[in-house]
């Protein structure tokens, strides 16, 4: 019976036991994981899953979760774009 892995970053996939390994391999800032992994660099941009790394980083590592929240560059969208804004032809002056 193989055992389900705990989805840690859903929009990459990414699991648990991969964040944790990559961790032990020197990979020891957000920064650093999000390039290495992709976590975070999903369709949310890692608004469900960048808290849950910095928390498990924080463990891992033995910081504080300030000091580890505090070395992030993340940059989210200031604005959701509606989808229609990049269809063809939508809103688009064809000109
Ligand atoms: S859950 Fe990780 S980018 Fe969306």
């Amino acid at each position: 019976m193989t055992r389900n892995p705990t989805i840690l970053c859903r929009c990459e996939g990414v699991t648990l036991a991969e964040v944790e390994e990559a961790i032990d391999q020197g990979y020891d800032t957000l920064g650093e994981l999000r390039r290495h992994l992709r976590v975070g660099m999903g369709p949310c941009q890692g608004r469900t899953c960048l808290p849950l790394l910095a928390a498990v980083l924080a463990r891992k590592t033995g910081r504080r979760l300030e000091e580890i929240l505090g070395q992030t560059t993340v940059r989210p969208p200031l604005a959701p774009a509606p989808v229609g804004l990049f269809l063809e032809g939508e809103g688009v002056d064809q000109g």
